[in-house]
């Protein structure tokens, strides 16, 4: 039996920062909010038939549906923690301008991950507010909160990809990166877009760079799960089936991304339950649809046994355009090929005795007994 459950919470897909690359495009625009007795029960679904639950607030830009609206969410999951005894965690992504000390005091008194995108040293070349977003950064960490940068990164800082870590480094703050993608308005304005090939060459000698990394004092998120892949190894297993979407329209859907509009899975109420969504007509239809693409793309891919199409069928929740599914598809299986050699040098370097060369993260990634 399944015991976790993701659920994304998207209370308004309106946003107050119109970032370049944004893959909602002009679905931003939209300004409904989502009726909190919604969210509600949803939330309180997902007690009734799970143990452990994963809530994101996500959009559009959650900050917009104001610090009265989480004062009620949060008492309300603290109700439903006491009633149902299930444990939650709890996760927003945000831009962070209204990132206002009293939603942080919240946030962080519920132990949220506050997930606040922001690109470093190039802030500029894809928002704004840079300094303000700055500020929030260190002000969650000064409070003693848990702050993951997410970092896109486009065609002005790519090649700068080692500075970008140590600056994130230096200033001891935890990140991810995310590589931009064709989505949205990145799709449109085909100059931020980086040259695959020579991303991967930043990429992998920024990892190169890492696993050796003593002084390394933050979470660098995405190479500390680069350090777990394995060539026999699927890198997500459970894709299907953990995570699931409530909408600001008040409708449930597979992931709450972009392009999976078209599998409405129906509408929280007060009797209604979770699980009986994955098994809805429309969610199987979906699984079609996905079971079509991993045929087409998967077969002559060097990466499906790591990948078993998950990056593909990810792809195809932001966009349908078989265009822009080639170019993500063909960016995983490049970076999946490029750094499971460096993982395989590493597991030799272990084999033979030059495990210390590693920094201790990799060498327990690498299950390496100290
Ligand atoms: C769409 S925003 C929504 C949540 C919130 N408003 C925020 O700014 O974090 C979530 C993240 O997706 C990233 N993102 C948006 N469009 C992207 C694209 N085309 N490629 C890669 N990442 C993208 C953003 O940079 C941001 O870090």
């Amino acid at each position: 039996m399944v015991h976790e459950i993701a659920l994304t919470i998207k209370p308004t897909m309106n946003c107050n920062m119109r970032c370049r690359h944004c893959f909602n495009g002009d679905d931003l625009n939209a300004s409904g909010l989502l009726d909190i007795e919604k969210a509600y029960w949803f939330i309180e679904s997902a007690c009734k038939e799970y143990h452990d639950i994963k809530i994101t607030f996500h959009g559009g830009e959650p900050t917009l549906a104001g610090l009265d609206y989480y004062n009620k969410i949060y008492a309300f999951q603290d109700k439903m923690k006491e009633k149902y005894k299930v444990k939650f965690s709890n996760n927003f992504t945000t831009n962070a301008v209204l990132l206002n000390e009293e939603l942080m005091d919240l946030l962080i008194s519920h132990n949220a991950l506050i997930n606040i995108s922001f690109d470093g040293p190039f802030n500029y070349l894809l928002r704004g507010d840079s300094d303000l977003v700055y500020e929030r950064i260190c002000s969650v960490k000064e409070k003693g909160g848990h702050v993951r940068v997410f970092c896109t990164i486009s065609r002005g800082s790519y090649k700068h990809l080692l500075n970008i870590y140590r600056w994130f480094n230096e200033r001891d703050i935890d990140f991810k990166i995310l590589p931009i993608e064709p989505r949205g308005y990145a799709a449109v304005d085909r100059e931020l877009l980086m040259d695959t090939d020579d991303f991967i060459i930043f990429l992998t000698d920024t990892y190169r760079y890492w696993v050796k990394d003593q002084s390394c004092q933050i979470r660098f998120y995405t190479f500390e799960e680069f350090a777990s892949l394995r060539s026999d190894t699927q890198f997500k297993p459970f894709w299907f089936n953990r995570e699931i979407a409530l909408n600001p329209d008040g409708k449930i859907y597979p992931f709450g991304r972009p392009n999976d509009i078209q599998f409405c899975l129906g509408e929280p109420s007060a009797d209604f339950s979770l699980t009986e969504c994955f098994s809805a007509s429309e969610y199987i239809r979906m699984l079609q649809i996905l079971k079509g693409y991993r045929n087409e793309y998967c077969t002559t891919c060097d990466s499906t046994h790591v990948c078993n199409g998950v990056c593909i069928c990810m792809s195809y929740m932001y966009v349908q355009k078989p265009e822009l599914l080639r170019y993500s598809c063909n960016q995983s299986n490049k970076i999946f090929s490029s750094i499971l050699a460096v993982n395989d040098e590493i597991m030799q370097d272990i084999k033979e005795g030059r495990a210390e060369k590693y920094t201790s993260i990799v060498r327990k990634k690498f299950g390496v007994k100290e």
